[in-house]
This record gives C-alpha cells, sequence and structure tokens, in this order.
C-alpha cells in the first residue's frame, strides 16, 4: 500500500513538474500552438483519411523537408504551421490530431509536444467544401475532436490549470480558400455574380464567426488569423486562364472575404473583450512578392515549381511530376500552395510586421499584453 502511495505521488509530482516546464516554454509563455484550417497548415492529417486522394504523402513534396520526406504537409518542405511553431520559440510542431487520435494519453502528447493540428487538406468552412466522399475533415468536425481533447484536458489538468493553459496557448486558424476555389471552379460558378457572391461570403462570415465563438467558448483567447492570399494569381487558375492572368474576379472575392473577417474580428473582440488577435494580410504580401520578387528573393512568380503543363499547373505534382531545381526563387511549389520560402516570409510578417500586413498588432505585441 504505502509503495502504491509513494508511486501514486510520484507520478503526480512528475506530471507537475512536467506542465510547468512546458508553460515557461515559448515567447510570451505560449505553451502551445492549437491548429484549425486547410493545406496551407495541415501537417498530416489527410494521411489518415482512407478514402481521400487530398494527400501529399508522396515525393517531390517533401524534398527540402529533412531527409527528404513527404509528410503530408502541401510543400517542399516546411509549411506555415512550422514557422508558426518556430516563431514562437516551440522546438517542435504541433503534431497532427489523427496521428495521436488513439494515443492512449492525448493529453500527455498535446502537453509535450506543444499543441494539436487539426487541420486537413480541402477543408473549408462550409461542411460541404470538399466533404464528398470524406476527401477531407471540415472545420466544423476539426471543432468537435478539439472538444474532445478538451474535454480531456480539463479532466487531467483541472479546470482552473486547463483554463491557464488554453488561454496562453495561440490558436491559428487557416481557412476559407477552399470554400471560394470550390465554387470558382464550377462550371455555373455563382461567384460571378454580385449579389450571390456577396450572399455567399456573407455566409462564410456568419459560419466562421460562430465557429470562432465556439472555440473561444472551450478557452481560446488569443487567436492568429491568416487572411486569404492572391487566390486568383495562383497557378492553377493562371492556367485556366487563357491570357495567363490572375483571375481578377477570385482576387475580388477573396479581397471581398477578407474584408468582411477584419470586420467580423473586430465585432469579436467588441462582444467577448478578453480576445486578443493578429490577422495577418497574406494577399498584400503577395501582391508585393508579385510586384517587387526581387526583393524577396523570387524570380518566378508565376509557375509552380512541380507539376505539369501550362505553369506546371494543370496536372498536379505527382511523383511523375517535373520540379524546378531552385525551390527558395518560387512563390508557389505546385497548383495552389506556396514554397516553403514563401511561406516563411508570411509567416515572419505575421509575428513582426508593420500594420501594412498585420493587424491590429503583430504577434509580438500581442503576446506582449
Ligand atoms: C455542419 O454539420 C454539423 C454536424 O452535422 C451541423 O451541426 C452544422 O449545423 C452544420 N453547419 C452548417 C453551416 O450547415
Amino acid at each position: 500500500m504505502a509503495y502504491y502511495n509513494s508511486l501514486l505521488c510520484f507520478c503526480i509530482l512528475y506530471f507537475t513538474f512536467n506542465f510547468n516546464t512546458i508553460i515557461t516554454q515559448g515567447i510570451g509563455h505560449v505553451p502551445a500552438v492549437i491548429v484549425f484550417g486547410d493545406s496551407l497548415v495541415d501537417v498530416g492529417n489527410n494521411n489518415h483519411l482512407e478514402l481521400s486522394i487530398l494527400k501529399s504523402n508522396f515525393p517531390h513534396n517533401g524534398i527540402d523537408y529533412p531527409n527528404r520526406k513527404a509528410t503530408g504537409r502541401y510543400s517542399n518542405g516546411k509549411n506555415a504551421a512550422d514557422f508558426f511553431s518556430e516563431n514562437l520559440g516551440l522546438t517542435k510542431t504541433a503534431p497532427p490530431y489523427l496521428s495521436i487520435k488513439s494515443a492512449p494519453n492525448k493529453v500527455k502528447v498535446l502537453l509535450e509536444q506543444g499543441g494539436i493540428n487539426f487541420a486537413s487538406g480541402g477543408a473549408g468552412i462550409f461542411n460541404e467544401t470538399t466533404k464528398l466522399f470524406k476527401q477531407s475533415i471540415s472545420l466544423n468536425e476539426q471543432i468537435t475532436y478539439f472538444r474532445t481533447v478538451h474535454g480531456e484536458l480539463m479532466q487531467q489538468l483541472g479546470t482552473v490549470q486547463a483554463q491557464t493553459y488554453l488561454a496562453q496557448s495561440v490558436f491559428l486558424i487557416a481557412i476559407g480558400s477552399n470554400d471560394i476555389l470550390d465554387k470558382f471552379q464550377a462550371v455555373d460558378s455563382i461567384l460571378g455574380n454580385e449579389p450571390a457572391g456577396d450572399q455567399f461570403i456573407n455566409s462564410m462570415i456568419i459560419i466562421l464567426k460562430s465557429k470562432l465563438k465556439t472555440i473561444y467558448n472551450l478557452g481560446a483567447r488569443k487567436f492568429a488569423v491568416v487572411g486569404l492570399g492572391l487566390i486568383g494569381c495562383c497557378p492553377r487558375l493562371r492556367s485556366d486562364n487563357p491570357t495567363g492572368e490572375c483571375n481578377e474576379r477570385a482576387n475580388h472575392w477573396s479581397v471581398k472575404y477578407n474584408k468582411a473577417v477584419k470586420s467580423l474580428l473586430q465585432e469579436l473582440k467588441e462582444e467577448l473583450t478578453d480576445i486578443h488577435y493578429s490577422l495577418i494580410n497574406t494577399y498584400d504580401i503577395m501582391v508585393d512578392f508579385i510586384q517587387q520578387p526581387a526583393h524577396y528573393g523570387f524570380t518566378e512568380i508565376k509557375s509552380a515549381c512541380c507539376g505539369g503543363g501550362k505553369f506546371r499547373a494543370q496536372v498536379p505534382c505527382l511523383p511523375i511530376a517535373v520540379y524546378c531545381k531552385n525551390r527558395r526563387d518560387h512563390i508557389f511549389w505546385d497548383l495552389y500552395h506556396p514554397t516553403e520560402a514563401a511561406a516563411k516570409i508570411i509567416m515572419n510578417e505575421l509575428f513582426v510586421g508593420t500594420e501594412k500586413y498585420v493587424y491590429p498588432a503583430n504577434l509580438k505585441q500581442l503576446l506582449e499584453i
């Protein structure tokens, strides 16, 4: 009995010690990163979706990742989720939820690994986006998974410590591109038409707002929200355009959506008062990439590095595809996704950028609060 007691005691001490070392990690005492989103930040969730064809766990993806490993990131190397954790001073990238779903103690993994990532390539704000035949995990399902982890965290740490832990964590949200892309590539796209398009954007915003509130109610207080990029200039939409120019309609709706997200976050801040957020203006950063590529070290702004056909964007980055020698000078890795180099610059701006790129404050300022 005595032996049993001391063992139990040791475990509790060990656990407490462990927790305390973790909460002092990272800048601004950020213990963990919780990620929701799409392929821009998926670090391998889709590898676990049996029926999904939206995968990237094969070459040439990961060609610049340690050991050339194709991890399920849609990138030649690291992606935005990696740079996010790195910039916070965390030693590891938050692991994909589906890789730890059956771990005996998910909370232990969360505490040790500095977060959890629920993002899924192809995911959207709408349940319907790329959901057909279980291709991806919708935002709604991502939050359902988080709810499970949240319950276990409360149970293991106790309410007060769990709440503190989550309030100190940063919630990275990168979603919305697929909802717009899906609509765009439909034959009778409603986004050609102004009132219908506005209505579409508006319904995205209404859902996003309610999802952010749900995440808030589960303990989140610090948000890093990634605005939509220059969607119309991704190699795929350029290749669909006979002139090879950007798809201006896609860009138009991205701008509208981004403005609406900015207002949505202002509203949330007024309603909930104790939230803090940084909204990264990915769109304008990408405009600058294209207007002054040399400033950022880019020489190829139109074509994907990996793929086939016009702009290497008519065929995806499959093992049979060709890829560029120098990934550092391309903005786009494949038909839709940025290179590691581009993702790194965007994530650096999120942390230290000026108000031109990050609103209302960068993440470094946010964490000094
Ligand atoms: C998405 O699906 C969930 C679960 O089925 C449902 O509760 C929710 O209302 C749906 N959201 C929308 C916007 O349809």
